[in-house]
Order: C-alpha cells, then sequence, then structure tokens
C-alpha cells in the first residue's frame, strides 16, 4: 500500500498552496461580505490551466486525475470554499459529463472553451419542488422537428449569472419516471432561456446559486447529451464523481479552520499563557487533525478508485461525501469555540468557514441521500 503523491501532485498541491496564500485568502473575506464572484481569482486559474483540471489534454484541459482534482480543490477550499465550488461545478458536473458522454462534436465545440475558462459550466437538475427526489422532475422536454423545446423552473444552480452552459436534466416520458429524463446541453443565449432570482445564501456568499426559467426553450436536437432517457444515469453517474469535489472542498475548509485556529491559540492568551498550552485547547486541535486527516484519506481513496477506471465507487464517493461534510461542521463549530468571542466576528476567517461549511452536507445530496446510497450498497452486497 502506498499513500504518497507523485512529484508532479506535490507540485500542483505546493504551487497551488502558494497562489492561495498569496491571491486568494487576502482578498476572500473582503468578497464574501461584499457578495462579489471571485473574478479575478478565476481568470487566474484560467491562465494556470485550472479552470479545465478535469478535461482531457485533447481538448485543451489540464487532464489531472480524480486525486489530482481533489488535491486542487482542496487547496483552493483552504483559501476561499466559494471559489472552490466555481471551479469544481464548471469542471466536474459539466465539462465531465461532456467528455464522458458527449459526440465529437459536442466535446470539439465546448471543452476548448470550458478549459480556456472562456466560458464557465453549471448543472441544473434540482427543481423547487424537487432535490433529493431527483427523478422526480418537473421541466418537460418535448421533440419539436430537428430540436426539443424545454419548459420549467430550475433551482439551486450553481455558476447561474456568470456561467454559459448548463448540463439540465428535463423529463422526455414522464411517464417512465427516472428512466423518462434526458440530458440537455443549455446555453444562456437560447431562446427562452433566463436566469431566475440569485439565491441569498448563509454561505458560499461569492459563488452563484440561482434558478433557471425555460419558456419553451429551443434547443437543438444536437444538444442532446447522450440518449433519450439516459439523463438520470448521466446524472446519478457524474454526482458520483462529483461527491468526491464536494468532499474535497469540505477537507480543505477544514484544513482552513484548524490552520487558523493553530494560529489564533499560539498568540492569544489566557490566565497567563497562550490558550494552545491547555489541554482543553490541545484536545479540540488533536481531534480536528485526525478527523481531517481520515476525511482526506476517504476522498483520495475515492478519488483513487474512480481512476482505476474499472470499478464502481458511488458507495465510497458517498462514504468520503458524508464523512467530510459532517467532518468539516464539526472541526468550524471547533475553530469557532477555539477563537471564543473572536471567532463569532467577521473579522476572523472561522466565521466563514463556519457558514461555508453547512453546505456540504446537503448540496449535490444530502447526508441522508448519501446514507441511503450507503446502506442500498450494503443490502447489494449481502
Ligand atoms: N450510477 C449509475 N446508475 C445509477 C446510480 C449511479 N450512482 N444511481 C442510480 N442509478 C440507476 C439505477 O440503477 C436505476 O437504474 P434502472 O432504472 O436501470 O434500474 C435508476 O438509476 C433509478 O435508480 P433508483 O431507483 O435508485 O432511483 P431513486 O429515485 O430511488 O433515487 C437517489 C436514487 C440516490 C435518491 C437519487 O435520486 C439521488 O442521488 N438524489 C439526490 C440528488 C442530488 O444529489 N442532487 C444534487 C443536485 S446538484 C447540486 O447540488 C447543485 C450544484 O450545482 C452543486
Amino acid at each position: 500500500m502506498d499513500f504518497s503523491l507523485s512529484e508532479e501532485q506535490c507540485l500542483l498541491r505546493d504551487s497551488l498552496r502558494e497562489f492561495v496564500l498569496r491571491e486568494v485568502s487576502p482578498e476572500a473575506g473582503e468578497l464574501d461580505r461584499a457578495s462579489l464572484f471571485p473574478a479575478r481569482a478565476i481568470r487566474r486559474l484560467a491562465e494556470m490551466g485550472l479552470l479545465g483540471m478535469s478535461i482531457p489534454e485533447a481538448y485543451g484541459g489540464a487532464g489531472l486525475n480524480s486525486v489530482g482534482v481533489a488535491l486542487a480543490i482542496e487547496e483552493i477550499a483552504r483559501g476561499s470554499a466559494s471559489l472552490a465550488v466555481t471551479v469544481s461545478v464548471t469542471n466536474s458536473v459539466c465539462a465531465v459529463p461532456i467528455a464522458r458522454y458527449g459526440t465529437e462534436e459536442q466535446k470539439r465545440r465546448y471543452l476548448p472553451q470550458l478549459a480556456k475558462g472562456n466560458i464557465l459550466g453549471g448543472f441544473s437538475l434540482t427543481e423547487p419542488d424537487s432535490g433529493s427526489d431527483a427523478a422526480h422532475l418537473r421541466t418537460r422536454a418535448r421533440r419539436d422537428g430537428d430540436s426539443y423545446t424545454l419548459s420549467g423552473d430550475k433551482a439551486w444552480v450553481t455558476n447561474v449569472v456568470e456561467g454559459q452552459l448548463f448540463v439540465l436534466v428535463a423529463a422526455t416520458d414522464p411517464s417512465q419516471g427516472a428512466r423518462g429524463l434526458t440530458a440537455f446541453l443549455v446555453e444562456k443565449g437560447f431562446p427562452g432561456f433566463s436566469f431566475g432570482k440569485v439565491e441569498d445564501k448563509m454561505g458560499l456568499r461569492s459563488s452563484l446559486t440561482g434558478g433557471i426559467l425555460l419558456q419553451d426553450c429551443r434547443v437543438p436536437g444536437a444538444n442532446r447529451l447522450g440518449e433519450e432517457g439516459q439523463g438520470f444515469k448521466i446524472a446519478m453517474t457524474t454526482l458520483d464523481g462529483a461527491r468526491i469535489g464536494i468532499a474535497a472542498q469540505a477537507v480543505g475548509i477544514a484544513r482552513g479552520a484548524l490552520e487558523e485556529s493553530l494560529a489564533f491559540s499560539r498568540q492569544r492568551k489566557a490566565f497567563g499563557q497562550p490558550i494552545n498550552q491547555f489541554q482543553a485547547i490541545q484536545f479540540m486541535l488533536a481531534d480536528m487533525s485526525t478527523a481531517i486527516e481520515a476525511a482526506r484519506l476517504l476522498v483520495h481513496r475515492a478519488a483513487h478508485l474512480r481512476d482505476l477506471g474499472n470499478v464502481t465507487y458511488t458507495r465510497e464517493a458517498s462514504m468520503a461525501k458524508l464523512f467530510a461534510s459532517e467532518m468539516v461542521n464539526r472541526v468550524a463549530y471547533q475553530a469557532v469555540q477555539i477563537h471564543g468571542a473572536c471567532g463569532y466576528s467577521r473579522e476572523y476567517p472561522v466565521e466563514r468557514y463556519f457558514r461555508d461549511a453547512r453546505v456540504t452536507t446537503i448540496y449535490e445530496g444530502t447526508s441522508e441521500i448519501q446514507r441511503l446510497v450507503i446502506a442500498r450498497k450494503l443490502l447489494e452486497s449481502l
């Protein structure tokens, strides 16, 4: 068993760590407070080739494997969870399904643009009345000659407004349930497409999340992704991979919370000594550090299985997402506790980490859905 990273992976991790420290962390708090999209950092990551980190080199991407992507997302999330989800989503739930299920023409048309950062991508499955029960979609897609007409409301889509391309799932045959769904590549410029309200969120305030409204939106037949009826499987297999990214994001936020707590507890004095000399604080730091390592191992194991290419990793991806997202909420809580009243102030980054951590047990499948997936796999194996 070899837990070591390759020289290339260490280089990627270390250079991103330095970039995040220098360019992302210093502005993350201010952008969060003003709810501003991290446009400058996105441009810089595009220059570094990381907006297309999951895209094969043949289409202009960096061609990183899943372990590489997990390392990158952890580092970015260390400085800004908003930036991390923006980058994770354009790769894992937009570029990846195009690379996997797209026609050659779709790949040539969209992947190089995504890789250069000329366009940003998103994924649209959820609706106002359909979250965990993802097969019950109201958005309808009707065939109309050479194209489809899509009507319905989508909700909680990451990268709205700034995003130009969305992998969007709609019902072509509602009587067939999960087997009656189809995926489409929908551009924001298509007639009948508009963005709905942008959510005023508790956390991830520098990322844009909101609705998509489709009013007889005309989507060319050439923009159907995969076959009719394949949409649910495309969505589920895509989420299997993407959940590893959210788990990596959780590890990154937790690491930020730990590192800030280490620094704070070294300089903050109480009862005549730095508070890191008290066992109460040391035990919290020890627990935080241990939990982060355990989560990272689950993330890397799921990513490694995905990279093998010939094994299913649904269960391991859900385990990584479940454990890491629950872990970061505990760790962020402890970080605020260590900071005392300062942790409750927006002046300190742990207040942001605490809010940013919250959604990780909700989006890309709640903890309850991850448990359901894991339990089903366990029962199947009996
Ligand atoms: N891989 C491949 N196929 C899969 C699959 C997977 N992981 N999971 C299910 N399927 C297949 C099943 O094998 C089944 O196929 P057949 O019809 O051939 O038998 C079919 O899909 C239906 O499966 P289920 O009966 O298991 O479907 P279900 O209705 O019980 O739902 C679920 C299963 C796990 C609850 C699923 O609905 C789910 O994951 N829900 C959560 C959705 C989610 O994560 N939403 C987040 C959206 S993205 C987001 O958060 C926004 C963002 O931008 C970040």
